[in-house]
């Protein structure tokens, strides 16, 4: 027995726990989410670790049986912290997924460039995707997410092969590093939920595991973001999302329209509405979480390879610096040119390590 067709295509507004259990057995191919971290966020009521993990487990359970057996979970969560400790969720909910018998395939690093500072111990810059299947029967498709190779015209130089490419010229596995830019200020998809998947994120996810058609679910909608590329892709999206306020954006977002106050769910889809429309004066429309009167329509779309180079400049820059710092030699070049005139060798450290 599958799902019943009325049910498809919607996000529910109720408990993710109850709808599971009314969804029948080996009826969902991919279910791709991120849960309340229990950080006591504007949507979730703080509760004790093992109190947390319990009910998870509960929802996990339910969506064990209703994943068909070539199907996948991706489930993403980031660190718990509690009077100073912190807690990476993955390992927690990497056991829970084994002892319901799924079988692991990857956990993937999603890494960020910017966050909160930490004092006592170092920022967090990555969350975590953990990513599990029912069975060895699994769906993966490589060929629909390849990116560039590094070096795309590499030939071989002896053998049978030689002078031919050395390399797949359709590209390489992006591997299990992604650094897709979070949703905060200025990206063009952020809606009023304050913790977005980013679309391509989700994009991966979905191409890579599903076919056209296939049932994509997400029990923890928010704004919608898994229903709008499974939506683009041609999936069939189903889920659930407690808070009214985050449904009413989804559905704005799924089906780009605008509310009664001439307001849309982001910057992205009052863009496509504006060009699809050909609307020349477009003041007269807003979106949610409108700053600036009259926003740029050509907001820029970097790719994840832009990211991750940046973030891979950053990270070698930072640690030169450091480097130098210790060795009391001059700071290398900021290779982005940021804050120029602040990345002198501080003083501080040249007087604890040399008392200078
Ligand atoms: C981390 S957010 C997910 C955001 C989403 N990935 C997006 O891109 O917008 C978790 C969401 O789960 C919702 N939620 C919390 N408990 C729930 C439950 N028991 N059933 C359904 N939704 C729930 C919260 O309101 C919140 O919007």
């Amino acid at each position: 027995m599958g799902i019943n067709p009325k049910l498809n295509n919607k996000i529910h507004n109720e408990d993710c726990l109850k709808f599971l259990k009314k969804l029948p057995n080996n009826s969902i191919d991919l279910i791709v989410s991120s849960p309340p971290y229990n950080l006591g966020k504007e949507y979730e009521k703080r509760v004790a670790l093992k109190k947390y993990l319990n009910s998870q487990k509960e929802v996990l359970t339910e969506c064990y049986r209703v994943l068909n057996n070539t199907g996948s979970i991706f489930w993403q969560v980031g660190a718990y912290s509690e009077n100073g400790i912190l807690i990476p969720l993955d390992i927690p909910f990497f056991n829970i997924l084994e002892e319901l018998n799924m079988q692991p395939r990857n956990r993937i690093i999603w890494a960020r460039q910017h966050g909160l500072h930490a004092r006592n111990k170092f920022s967090c810059r990555h969350e975590t995707i953990l990513w599990f299947t029912k069975s060895d029967k699994y769906k993966f498709f490589l060929d629909q997410i390849r990116v560039p190779q590094k070096y795309q015209n590499k030939k071989s130089y002896s053998g049978d092969n030689k002078g031919k490419l050395s390399s797949n010229p359709d590209g390489k596995n992006p591997g299990d590093l992604w650094v897709f830019r979070n949703v905060k200020h200025n990206h063009e998809e952020q809606t009023i939920h304050p913790c977005q998947f980013p679309e391509d994120l989700i994009a991966r996810i979905i191409l890579s595991t599903t076919k056209k058609n296939d049932v994509v679910f997400d029990p923890y909608m928010g704004t919608g973001t898994v229903a709008v590329v499974a939506k683009e892709f041609d999936r069939i999206y189903l889920g659930t999302e407690i808070e009214k306020k985050y449904l009413k954006t989804a559905e704005l977002r799924i089906n780009n329209k605008h509310d009664k106050k001439k307001e849309f769910a982001n910057l992205k889809n009052l863009r496509e509405f504006v060009k699809k429309n050909k609307i020349k004066n477009y003041s007269d429309f807003k979106f949610q979480k409108q700053i600036s009167k009259k926003p740029s329509l050509e907001s820029k779309i970097y790719s994840e390879e832009h990211h991750k180079n940046a973030l891979y400049e950053r990270l070698l820059f930072e640690e030169n610096c450091f480097s130098s710092d210790i060795k009391n030699m001059p700071r290398p070049e900021d290779p982005l040119k940021h804050n120029h005139g602040l990345f002198k060798r501080k003083k501080w450290i040249r007087r604890l390590l040399f008392n200078l």
